[in-house]
């Protein structure tokens, strides 16, 4: 019970705040694109698998890869170029030592490449979990050659052992920080700066105390560094910050409860003196929260991105996180924004939280109140320590201790408004990268472009508190996680990491709008419809007269759309016609007219997604469809004519036969049936005439001599392929009766509700017929 109230007062009160605002819960993307191989540029290596580290070396033109057991130089601008590889598989007595230790020889007994990270002097530095043992090592790419120093470093605590097992690295000023396990069993976390062996002035290694206060479960996910010494008047020191999820221990609940971290350490920290020694003295974190309606825990963080101006000051930069349910009851993901300023605010000011011993021996977290000593524990060196004659080594005891005692601070980390900027319900978000664009208002704008565990990518703005995402876009087939998202400032492109290969995309593919409607509708900052052109275009790669309207969605600007060209279809009495419309938006509505009269879904006419169903036709269901995608923006509701058909009765015959025949078993082999049907009949037919005619000379003869018999039941069929409205009286009721009988197969398939339907759907029916026809004329001059 105590636990419960507890859980309520931590979560649920600012929840229940929230709970007023009544905000979309989620978001449906405006297009959906499938896969298709001309989504991205794909690369990928036979048996190679889980490439899942990238590193991009502008300066070389590479994107070097690492994948299961070995590291792949790539052209960065055409990643399905391969410039050079190297393996770095493991030893047979190493998977042994693995394997005997209990770890699977298959999966997690490989070596898989977890740290890529450019050096100073142009090296990379290169670690693996080389099963289970891992290993550091650096490779330096010179006449597209990829080379291995083979220096064997040992890399526990830069590289986690177990593959499955999420961990986060930087370099800065070739000191590694990484976030990661330290031993074989992945219990003991910390948070370790050391120097890769081959850096010469080495400051030594600072870690992580091995305290639950500290690290606690961790599950590490990213880390960044802010240059926040930059024209800072007080002297402060450049931080890297971790972001984590964790077992929270200010919770007292009854059931774990895993919270949202952020923390943090300055740069220059060196450790302290006797406490703290050759531990961080300015190790600092706290709760990071990203509410979303209706949750009762909080949502954990999967992934962030630093999104910075070069324009602008550092404190202007922008941490953008995306969250995911730590329950299986939901599916909905969130993206949240920081501002870097609001978190540095609360270490530098903010309460910490501080462990209490109530009753026996339960300790409860609570916000401390008592005198903070100075220097401010957790605090970088400033100007006035350094005037002082202090680093950190001299800092006091008190300091020390106290934050030794006290890593936690009091106040959460809120997202900017309080809320998320996006949410969606579907595959879960794995990764984020964020751009910023100058679209055609001159406003700037940031685009989200967001993996997912299905292998799409989100592309998704927020315009003013409203979520939009413009696309999702399936990257792999078949779908595979997102496992690492990079964008190249130089290509402008992006890198998409999965277990099965990498993509390299665009920032986006405006040809995907194939009118101006469409084109402005998308509401993408990249893209406009060019006037001059008639096509929408990448905004930077154009100039000239552009209709854009990311905001509003104003359409009105487009001109006139070409009309459409209505479809010929027909359809048999009785039977089932689908007329196919693929709306360009999943936020539109489709509304179907029949002779400028708005059609209603009933059991006979039934609105499908990608089109309308017209069940048992008769001779009413013919007339002149339209098929009309009503979207509305905050400008308008725009109406477009996505297709026209103009339905009627089955004119002929033969299509009765050929048609569904020709669809299920293809057109050779159900031709030549009908055609030998065709064939079988039409020398009845003339058998008969001739008879009736008194001619009885040999058959042979009766074919050469009359000529104009084959010729009179090709030209039948060919003017049925041509379809035309008279046509339909043509063919004499004697060859109508038994051209049914001769073809009990397109009966039977009608029962295939599929089949059946599709069997009169396609325009390119008329073909298939033509090609049939080819082998009654072929047969008939045997
Ligand atoms: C590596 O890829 C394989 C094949 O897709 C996958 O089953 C496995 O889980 C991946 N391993 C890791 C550690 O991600
Ligand atoms: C990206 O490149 C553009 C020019 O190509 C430059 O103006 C901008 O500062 C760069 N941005 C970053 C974050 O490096």
């Amino acid at each position: 019970m105590h636990s419960l109230i507890s859980l309520s007062v931590f979560w649920l009160l600012p929840l229940a705040v929230m709970l007023e605002e009544e905000a979309p819960l989620a978001c449906v993307p405006r297009r959906h694109v499938s896969y298709h191989r001309d989504n991205a540029v794909l690369f990928r290596e036979e048996g190679v698998f889980n490439y899942s580290t990238m590193l991009l070396r502008e300066d070389l033109g590479l994107l070097v890869l690492g994948a299961r057991e070995a590291v792949f130089a790539l052209d960065i601008s055409d990643i399905s170029k391969k410039h050079a590889s190297v393996k770095w598989e493991v030893t047979e007595q190493q998977v042994n030592e693995c394997t005997n230790k209990g770890k699977d020889p298959e999966t997690e007994c490989k070596n898989y490449i977890r740290i890529l990270h450019a050096m100073n002097n142009g090296k990379i530095f290169v670690c693996g979990t080389n099963a289970f043992d891992p290993l550091c090592d650096y490779l330096s790419y010179a006449d597209k050659k990829l080379t291995f120093a083979r220096t064997a470093e040992d890399g526990k605590g830069k590289c986690p052992f177990d593959p499955f097992q999420r961990y986060a690295s930087i370099m800065v000023d070739d000191q590694l920080y990484s976030a990661t396990s330290m031993n074989f069993l992945g219990s003991e976390p910390i948070l370790i700066r050391s120097s890769p062996a081959s850096v010469s002035s080495s400051p030594g290694s600072i870690r992580t105390e091995f305290k639950s206060s500290w690290l606690n479960e961790p599950n590490f996910v990213s880390m960044v560094q802010m240059p926040e010494s930059e024209q800072s008047e007080v002297g402060d020191d450049d931080k890297v910050y971790l972001f984590f999820s964790e077992t929270a221990v200010e919770c007292d609940c009854f059931n774990k409860l895993v919270v949202s971290r952020v923390a943090r350490v300055c740069k220059g920290d060196v450790g302290g003196r006797r406490t703290l020694q050759k531990k961080w003295t300015s190790f600092l974190k706290t709760r990071m929260d990203c509410p979303v309606l209706h949750s009762q825990l909080p949502y954990l963080i999967q992934d962030s991105y630093r999104w910075c101006d070069p324009m602008q000051h550092w404190e202007k930069c922008i941490f953008y996180a995306i969250f995911t349910p730590q329950s299986d009851t939901s599916d909905l993901s969130a993206v949240c924004a920081y501002r870097v300023s609001d978190i540095g605010k609360v270490f530098s000011e903010g309460k910490y939280k501080s462990p209490v011993t109530v009753e026996t021996s339960f300790v409860k977290w609570v916000m401390y109140s008592g005198e903070v000593p100075e220097p401010r524990p957790g605090a970088c060196i400033s100007n006035e320590d350094r005037k002082a004659g202090i680093q950190s080594l001299d800092l006091p005891d008190r300091t020390l201790q106290f934050v030794k005692d006290r890593p936690l601070m009091d106040q959460p980390i809120q997202p900017m408004d309080g809320k998320p900027v996006l949410m969606r319900k579907g595959a879960a978000f794995t990764r984020i990268i964020v751009n910023q664009v100058q679209a055609a208002d001159r406003e700037m704008y940031h685009v989200m472009f967001i993996g997912t565990e299905e292998g799409t990518l989100l592309r998704a703005v927020n315009y003013d508190g409203e979520m939009f995402i413009i696309e999702e876009v399936e990257l792999f087939k078949p779908p595979e996680p997102i496992k690492s998202l990079k964008f190249s400032n130089v290509t402008r492109q992006l890198y998409a990491g999965s277990n099965f290969g990498v993509a390299q995309i665009p920032l986006a593919t405006c040809g995907r709008s194939l009118s101006c409607i469409d084109c402005v509708l998308a509401r993408d900052p990249y893209c406009g419809w060019s006037v001059a052109d008639g096509k929408c275009v990448f905004l930077s790669s154009s100039q000239g007269n552009i209709i854009q309207s990311v905001k509003e969605g104003n359409a009105s600007l487009c001109p006139p759309p070409d009309p459409i060209e209505p479809v010929i279809r027909f359809f048999w009495p009785g039977s089932n016609l689908k007329l196919s419309c693929n709306s360009p938006s999943n936020l539109a509505q489709i509304i179907w007219e029949r002779d400028n009269i708005q059609i209603t879904s009933s059991p006979s006419l039934q609105y499908l997604q990608d089109g309308l169903l017209i069940l048992n036709a008769s001779i009413n269901d013919a007339g002149h469809y339209r098929c009309l995608s009503v979207e509305s923006s905050k400008a308008n509701n725009y109406t477009t004519t996505v297709a026209e058909y103009r339905v009627s009765k089955d004119p002929g015959d033969f299509n009765k036969i050929l048609l569904p025949q020709a669809r299920t078993d293809g057109p050779s082999v159900a031709g030549l049936k009908a055609a030998v049907a065709l064939l079988v009949i039409s020398l009845f037919v003339l058998l008969a005439w001739n008879f009736y005619k008194g001619h009885l000379p040999l058959r042979w003869c009766c074919m050469k001599k009359n000529g104009e018999q084959p010729q009179y039941t090709r030209d039948q069929v060919a003017l049925n392929c041509d379809m035309t409205e008279q046509d339909a009286q043509r063919p004499s009721q004697a060859e109508n009766k038994p051209l049914m009988s001769a073809a009990p197969n397109s009966s039977s398939n009608n029962n295939h509700a599929g089949g059946a339907v599709s069997g009169s759907d396609e325009n390119s029916a008329p073909k298939i017929n033509l090609t049939s026809l080819q082998y009654i004329d072929d047969e008939s001059q045997i």
